[in-house]
C-alpha cells in the first residue's frame, strides 16, 4: 500500500469517527463516548497528515511541527483543565478565530505560491487557475470574517468590551454593501489575481466580521458563537479544497453543516428568525428594569415552600438561567435527594433554551449529579403538569411565560414554554419582580397558584433544605 493510499484510508477511518463523534454529541448520556470518537478521529487525522507530509520535508522542517505541536498541546491543555463552565462559550469563540486566522493564511499561502509564482511553477494546471483563484478568496474572506468575528465574541463574552450591540447608521446596508463589495472583488480577483485585490477583500472582510459581531447584543451571543462555529467550519472545508486534503473538505462539511443546524435548532426554540439574530437590533442584554406590575403577586417563606413540599407527591423542577447566576445547582440535587428519600416523584422539566447556552441546565445538573433518567426535555414532561403537586421553577421566566401562548402581541408569542401553571402549585425563585431576558413581563407570577420566594435562589434552596 503506497503512502498516499494508506493516508485516504486513514482519512475514511477518521471522517467515520466524526459522524460517529457527532451523533454521540448529541445526547448527554453518549456526549463522553462521542468525545472519544472526535479524540481518537482527531488523532488518526493528525497522524496521517503528518505521516504524508514528512515525505517532502527535512529533518529540521519535521522538528519544527514537532514542537509546534507539543506547545499548542500542552497550552490546550492547560486552558480546558482551568476553564470555568461558564467560561466555554468565550474559549470556543477564540478557538474559532484561530480556525478563521489559519483560514486566511492557507489562502494567502496559495496565492503566494500558485497566482504569484505563476502556474508554470506549480502543479495547478492552466485551465483550473480560475477556480484555484476562487476558492484562494473565498477562504480569506470566511476565514477573516470568522477571525474577527470570534474576537469579537470573544471579547463581549469575557465582559471585555461592552456586550451592547453597536447601532451605526444604516448598519444592515453596510454589511450588505460589503458583500456586494466581496462579490466584485471576487470576480477581479478570478479575472487577473493580484496582490492589491487579495488585501482589500482581506481587509474588507476583517471588518465585516468586526461589524457583524459587535451589532449583535450580549444576549444573543450563544446564537453567534454556533454561527461563528458554522463558518470556521466551512473557511476550514475551503482550507480543503486549496490544500487539496479531502478530510479538512469533510471535517468542515461537518462543522459547517452541524453548527448552521444548531443555530436554527436555537432560534427556532426561541422564535426568532436567524436572519433577525444576525442582522443584530434586538437582543441586548436581559432588561433590569422593572416590569409594569401586571396584577397582584403572593409571596411565601421558605418553612412554607417546606411544607409543601413535604406533603407533595410529585415535583418538577423548571430550572433556568438564575439557577446558573446563583450556582444553585449543588442544593438543588440535595433538594432532588431528600424528597425522593421522603417518597415525592421528582423530575425536572428542561426548556431548550433555558439559560444562555443549549444544553446549559443539562451541564449544571449533571456536574450536580443529577441522575439523567429524571432530566426531561419540555416535550417530554409538558403534559404532566396537571398530575403535579409542586412545580419549582428556579431562576427561570420567558421560558415557563405564559403569554408566549395567550398573548399574540408579545415579543415571545409563539415560542414553546414550559406549561408550569397548569401544577396545582408554582413557587417560583427569584430575586424580584423584574424581567428576564426577552425583557417582558410574566403573568404567571400574578397567578392565583403562583408563590414567589424572593432572594438568591441558591440561599432560597438551602433555606429549604434546613427546613426540611
Ligand atoms: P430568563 O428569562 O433569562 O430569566 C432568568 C431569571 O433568573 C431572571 O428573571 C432573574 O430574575 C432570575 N435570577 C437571576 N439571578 C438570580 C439569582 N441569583 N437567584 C435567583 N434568581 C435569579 O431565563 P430562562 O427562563 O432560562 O430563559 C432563557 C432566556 O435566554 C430565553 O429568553 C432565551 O430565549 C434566552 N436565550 C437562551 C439561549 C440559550 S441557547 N439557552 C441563547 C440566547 C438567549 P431576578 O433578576 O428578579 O432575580
Amino acid at each position: 500500500m503506497t503512502a498516499l493510499s494508506a493516508a485516504s484510508a486513514a482519512y475514511i477511518v477518521a471522517g467515520l469517527l466524526f459522524v460517529l463523534s457527532l451523533a454521540g454529541l448529541s445526547r448527554h448520556e453518549t456526549a463522553r463516548t462521542g468525545n472519544g470518537f472526535g479524540i481518537a478521529g482527531m488523532a488518526i487525522a493528525l497522524a496521517a497528515t503528518i505521516g504524508l507530509a514528512a515525505r517532502d520535508l527535512d529533518a529540521g522542517a519535521t522538528a519544527l511541527i514537532a514542537v509546534a505541536m507539543v506547545a499548542g498541546a500542552a497550552i490546550g491543555l492547560w486552558r480546558a483543565r482551568r476553564v470555568q463552565m461558564t467560561g466555554m462559550p468565550e474559549l470556543i469563540a477564540i478557538l474559532h478565530s484561530f480556525v478563521g486566522l489559519a483560514a486566511v493564511l492557507v489562502g494567502w499561502n496559495g496565492y503566494l505560491s500558485v497566482e504569484r509564482a505563476g502556474a508554470a511553477q506549480t502543479e495547478v494546471p492552466e485551465n483550473l487557475l480560475g477556480i484555484h483563484s476562487a476558492e484562494v478568496v473565498i477562504g480569506v474572506f470566511i476565514g477573516a470574517v470568522t477571525f474577527t468575528g470570534s474576537i469579537v465574541a470573544f471579547l463581549k463574552l469575557s465582559a471585555r468590551i461592552k456586550s451592547n450591540p453597536l447601532m451605526l447608521p444604516g448598519h444592515n446596508w453596510l454589511n450588505l454593501g460589503a458583500l456586494v463589495a466581496f462579490a466584485a472583488l471576487t470576480v477581479a480577483f478570478v479575472v487577473s489575481p493580484s496582490l492589491g485585490v487579495l488585501a482589500a477583500v482581506t481587509v474588507l472582510a476583517l471588518a465585516l466580521g468586526w461589524h457583524l459581531v459587535a451589532s449583535i447584543g450580549g444576549g444573543d451571543m450563544p446564537v453567534v458563537v454556533s454561527m461563528l462555529n458554522s463558518y470556521s467550519g466551512w473557511a476550514a472545508a475551503a482550507s480543503g479544497f486549496l490544500l487539496d486534503n479531502d478530510l479538512l473538505i469533510i471535517t468542515g462539511a461537518l462543522v459547517g453543516s452541524s453548527g448552521a443546524y444548531l443555530s436554527y435548532i436555537m432560534c427556532r426554540a426561541m422564535n426568532r428568525s436567524f436572519l433577525s439574530v444576525i442582522a443584530g437590533g434586538f437582543g441586548n442584554e436581559g432588561s433590569t428594569a422593572a416590569a409594569t406590575e401586571d396584577g397582584e403577586h403572593t409571596e411565601i417563606t421558605a418553612e412554607d415552600a417546606a411544607d409543601l413540599l413535604r406533603t407533595a407527591r410529585s415535583v418538577i423542577i423548571t430550572p433556568g438561567y438564575g439557577m446558573a447566576v446563583a450556582h444553585a445547582q449543588g442544593p438543588v440535587a440535595e433538594l432532588t435527594r431528600k424528597l425522593t428519600d421522603k417518597g415525592v416523584r421528582v423530575r425536572f422539566g428542561i426548556h431548550p433554551v433555558a439559560g444562555r447556552l443549549p444544553g446549559h441546565m443539562n451541564v449544571l445538573l449533571a456536574e450536580a449529579k443529577v441522575p439523567y433518567d429524571i432530566v426531561l426535555e419540555m416535550d417530554e414532561v409538558n403534559d404532566d403538569f396537571p398530575d403535579t403537586s409542586v412545580v419549582l421553577v428556579i431562576g427561570a421566566n420567558d421560558t415557563v411565560n405564559p403569554a408566549a401562548l395567550d398573548d399574540p402581541g408579545s415579543p415571545i408569542a409563539g415560542m414553546p414554554v414550559l406549561h408550569v401553571w397548569e401544577a396545582e402549585d408554582v413557587i417560583v425563585f427569584k430575586r424580584s419582580m423584574n424581567t428576564g431576558y426577552a425583557g417582558v413581563q410574566n403573568p404567571l407570577f400574578f397567578r392565583d397558584n403562583t408563590r414567589m420566594l424572593f432572594g438568591d435562589a441558591r440561599e432560597r434552596v438551602d433555606d429549604i433544605l434546613r427546613s426540611l
